[in-house]
């Protein structure tokens, strides 16, 4: 087994771009501030609730069709997992998809030593590999640590979380990586409003929790003073753009200071913190022809809800 911490760019100061986008019209707080250790928990949390459909729908997706998902990828045998988490998704497809090599890629090597450890454990015969990046980026630095035909498995319909210009930026950096191998990616679906505003503003309040402790970890890694009871989750469903916007609101007049810069917010101002697109089966697959993929499918489930999609990185 073999482990190790890649930099996507050392030169690009966290602090700088902290305060860039606060100081921006309208605000906003990178995405990946949602994931600190209590963040990650509250994310798990999120994905057993009965109105986050996404997790468990795709879970169902693999369960109904991987048998015919396999043979889109007869003869690779090599897996790179991007957002690996606890690599329990990828795991689940070793045997069907005869996997000899599997590299987990995460933000951070720590978060997959352990786990990785036990994978090994569980599979001898596999070659597991584990690398720490933070690729929302770019995904170049992996280059090297892979050889031959891989699929690439990106599943959580996390690929949302990307603005339009970044997903195409991804999927072509995809399909470098990929090296004439496959994409195997879970996508969300575009459908009734008021399905998506319930799954990302629970009655249970999860997500909102899930959003305002975005505020703490800033107070902790930026050197912010957020007060979390200043402001409340917002979320909606923005059909002109295919997505759901999460934004936090001042609760009242306040004023946010961190290491180098302050800024006031009247009551009622917003905080952008995410964007999640949603995708139709049509759009996305076009995109991945145009961007040099063939042999595109699309995998559902029966209420058309969530896609999972097989392709071709040739
Ligand atoms: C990780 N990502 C795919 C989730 C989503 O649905 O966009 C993050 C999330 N935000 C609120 N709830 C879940």
């Amino acid at each position: 087994m073999q482990l190790q911490q890649l930099e996507a760019n050392p030169n690009r100061s966290a602090m700088a771009d902290f305060e860039k986008g606060l100081l921006d019209d309208p605000p906003h707080i990178e995405f990946k501030f949602f994931y600190d250790k209590l963040g990650s928990h509250l994310f798990s949390a999120i994905t057993e609730l009965p109105e986050y459909y996404p997790t468990r729908t795709e879970v169902d997706i693999f369960s109904l069709h991987s048998e015919k998902i396999a043979q889109e990828f007869k003869g690779l045998e090599s897996l790179i997992d991007l957002g690996a988490g606890n690599c329990a998704k990828a795991e689940g497809l070793f045997s069907v998809l005869a996997i000899a090599h599997y590299t987990a890629v995460d933000v951070s090597i720590d978060y997959l030593t352990e786990t990785l450890g036990h994978l090994q454990a569980r599979h001898p015969q596999i070659q597991v590999n584990g690398v720490g990046l933070d690729f929302s980026e770019t995904l170049l630095p992996l280059k090297k640590c892979v050889q031959g035909p891989s699929i690439v498995f990106y599943p959580g319909s996390s690929i949302g979380n990307f603005s339009p210009a970044e997903t195409r930026r991804f999927l072509t950096q995809v399909r470098a990586l990929a090296c004439g191998g496959g994409l195997l990616i879970g996508v969300d679906l575009v459908k009734d409003k008021a399905v998506l505003e319930l799954a990302y503003d629970d009655p249970l309040g999860v997500t909102a929790a899930f959003n305002l402790n975005m505020l703490r970890h800033v107070n902790r890694s930026m050197g912010a003073n957020f007060d979390v009871s200043d402001w409340s989750h917002l979320s909606f469903y923005n059909e002109q753009e295919s997505r759901i916007e999460m934004h936090l609101r001042a609760k009242r007049e306040v004023i946010v200071k961190w290491q180098t810069g302050s800024r006031m917010f009247l009551e009622g101002d917003l905080l952008h913190t995410e964007n999640s697109y949603k995708w139709t089966i049509p759009a996305f697959s076009s995109l991945l022809g145009e961007l040099g993929y063939s042999q595109v499918k699309a995998w559902t489930d029966p209420k058309h809800q969530f896609a999972v999609f097989s392709a071709h990185a040739i």
